[in-house]
């Protein structure tokens, strides 16, 4: 890809499933049980779903249709839609911030699910019981050295793709390797179902129990709807510049959200039921699937294969995702600071590298980073995307872009409300409350 030539993508299923490897990755696999786990369970999962469809969806159909209306990055999008409100150029700048910090703590976490293809494809897990594999995955967790080597080799692979553009890079990889994966989670899901105790984890799941519902754990909720959908940082928006006009957006977004709810659940119909036959606890933290899933695959039948074919698509779901974030900042470096595409790219990799050492050598600016990112960023992010599209872009143009493809704009009265009045402050209340401050 030149510098200034926009590539884009192919057909409706390409951009679908681009975006749909932006949004499904360790957030639905990895974050979702173990947030899920920290948080009580079904009342946590009956309102992140809730926040999927009020706000999230709404917000991600707002950034697709800035971006193909710019046809520039996020930060250039505010800046030719909206030259004299600079307010929202904060967008394009906190989303720039986002992708430092959500990089940084991503690539720890896709360097493990790396380290665990490496042990499903040598046969290293099995035979262990529930305990010591989660007394093995503690152990290479703190040892650092094998988590740093993955970091790198991890940042090398997404540089490399983001270096490739987007046809031939993000396109091409996702188009079939998505359904793949959702497929091995089925598998799972139903092996998990039947493990004997399992009732107790599809209860855990699916049962709510209000009294566990607080203001923390309803932004977590919040931060894990904008996570897991990528949004509220501009990846979206920059993958909406590369649409052609004749898409449709709103079946975009639809389709985009819900096989990313779809996949996150079924990721917590893999791992709870077995995180309750094993006895392991729910709340256990980031490490939760890296602790449970080899159980699964040591008690199946042909345990060997699901578990190699499941971590390769694992990694593979992370680097698409990765990839977006990488996108953001390098479609940012090269249109605003007018860097060649290679050279924004290693500047990028390499000063995100940096941070993920930090992320692995400590706990804090793991935490610091994955909590400051979703809860704080992307919802604020997600405020000022959805009050620029309902009070600035404005009805009509609204309507334009979504009818662009010659078709009709359903429900456009209903998301005029939803992003002009209930997003803004549904996000701006669960945010003041749990931060304790109303
Ligand atoms: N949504 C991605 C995931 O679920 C992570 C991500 C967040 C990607 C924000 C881009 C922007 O893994």
């Amino acid at each position: 890809m030149t510098t200034n030539a926009r590539d884009g993508f192919t057909n409706k299923f390409g951009v679908i499933a681009a975006a749909a490897g932006s949004a499904v990755g360790l957030g639905n696999i990895w974050r979702f049980p173990y947030v899920t786990g920290e948080n009580g369970g079904g009342a946590f999962l009956l309102v992140y779903l809730l926040f999927i469809l009020l706000i999230g969806l709404p917000v991600m159909l707002s950034e697709l249709l800035i971006g193909r209306r710019a046809q520039k990055n996020v930060f250039g999008a505010f800046k030719a839609l909206a030259p004299d409100k600079p307010i929202f150029m904060s967008v394009g700048i906190m989303g720039v911030a986002a992708a430092f910090m959500i990089l940084a703590f991503y690539a720890v976490v896709a360097g493990w699910t790396m380290e665990y293809t490496y042990l499903a494809i040598i046969d290293g897990l099995s035979g262990m019981n529930s305990t010591e594999l989660s007394v093995f995955f503690q152990e290479f967790q703190t040892s650092k050295i094998g988590p740093l080597v993955w970091v790198g080799i991890f940042m090398f692979l997404t540089a490399a793709i983001v270096i490739g553009g987007v046809k031939n890079g993000i396109e091409k990889y996702t188009k079939i390797l998505m359904p793949l994966l959702l497929v091995i989670i089925i598998i799972l899901s139903i092996k998990s179902v039947s493990l004997e105790g399992a009732q107790a984890g599809l209860a855990f799941l699916f049962k709510p129990d209000f009294s566990k519902l607080s203001g923390e754990v309803i932004l977590e909720a919040l931060g894990q709807a904008f996570f897991s959908l990528s949004i509220g940082m501009g990846v979206i928006a920059t993958y909406g510049s590369y649409i052609q006009k004749k898409e449709n957006l709103m079946l975009t977004a639809v389709s985009v959200s819900f096989a990313d709810s779809l996949i996150a659940v079924l990721a917590g119909v893999a791992i709870f039921p077995a995180v309750f036959a094993f006895g392991i606890d729910p709340s256990s933290g980031p490490g939760l699937v890296f602790e449970t899933l080899p159980n699964v695959f040591n008690s199946m039948q042909g345990g060997y294969i699901f578990s190699v074919a499941f971590f390769v698509l694992l990694v593979i779901a992370a680097l698409t995702s990765s990839v977006s974030l990488l996108e953001v900042v390098v479609a940012y470096f090269v249109e605003e600071l007018k860097m060649t595409r290679k050279k924004a790219t290693v500047i990028a990799a390499v000063s995100i590298s940096v941070l993920g050492v930090f992320c692995v050598l400590s706990d804090d600016a793991f935490k610091f980073f994955d909590w400051t990112s979703s809860n704080l960023l992307l919802p604020l992010g997600g405020i000022l995307i959805a009050v620029f599209v309902g009070w600035i872009l404005g009805r009509q143009n609204m309507k334009d872009e979504l009818t662009a493809h010659g078709g009709k704009a359903y429900f456009s009265g209903l998301l005029l409300i939803i992003l002009k009045f209930i997003a803004p402050i549904a996000i701006s209340a669960v945010f003041l409350h749990g931060l304790g401050l109303l």
